[in-house]
């Protein structure tokens, strides 16, 4: 079954969106496979976000994602990656279509509400990355 990873950043947290943003993936019907809510450390933002290193906005994105708590998931379901990553919306609010999450809830590229894998490979490492220990749940049954 395919996993992806997907996380209510600070500004979703602190802004009483988890709820919501939850119910949306339930709602469309894949499976919460694993949830926390957790600080990320700065080595584990710097690693999570290493493509970006070379940005102008890198320092900026590690100071914000760990500001506060986010609410780490895993989801799982057919074609959950592409899926979950139309229900985000753009990655910049202003160009995300009402109707997704930040389409609906995010005004800024830098306080974006949700982060979600872009694709198998960057699911599994971030699955991996965030789930080191453990938290990832099988079910027996997929009705
Ligand atoms: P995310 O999907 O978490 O992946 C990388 C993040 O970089 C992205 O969401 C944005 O929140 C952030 N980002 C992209 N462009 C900028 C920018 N110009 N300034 C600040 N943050 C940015």
């Amino acid at each position: 079954m395919e996993k992806t990873f997907l996380m209510v950043k600070p500004d979703g947290v602190q802004r009483n969106l988890i709820g919501e943003i939850v119910a949306r993936f339930e709602k469309k019907g894949f499976q919460l496979a694993g949830a926390k809510l957790m600080s990320i450390p700065t080595e584990l933002a710097e690693e999570h976000y290493g493509e970006h290193k070379e940005r102008p906005f890198f320092g900026e994105l590690v100071d914000f994602i760990t500001s506060g708590p986010v609410f780490a998931m895993v989801w799982q379901g057919e074609n959950v990656i592409a899926t979950a990553r139309q229900m985000m919306g753009s990655t910049n609010p202003k160009d995300a279509a009402p109707g997704t999450i930040r389409g609906d809830f995010g005004l800024t590229v830098g306080k974006n509400v949700i982060h979600g894998s872009d694709s198998p490979a960057s699911a599994e490492r971030e699955i991996g990355l965030f789930f080191k220990d453990g938290g990832v749940v099988e079910y027996s049954k997929v009705v």
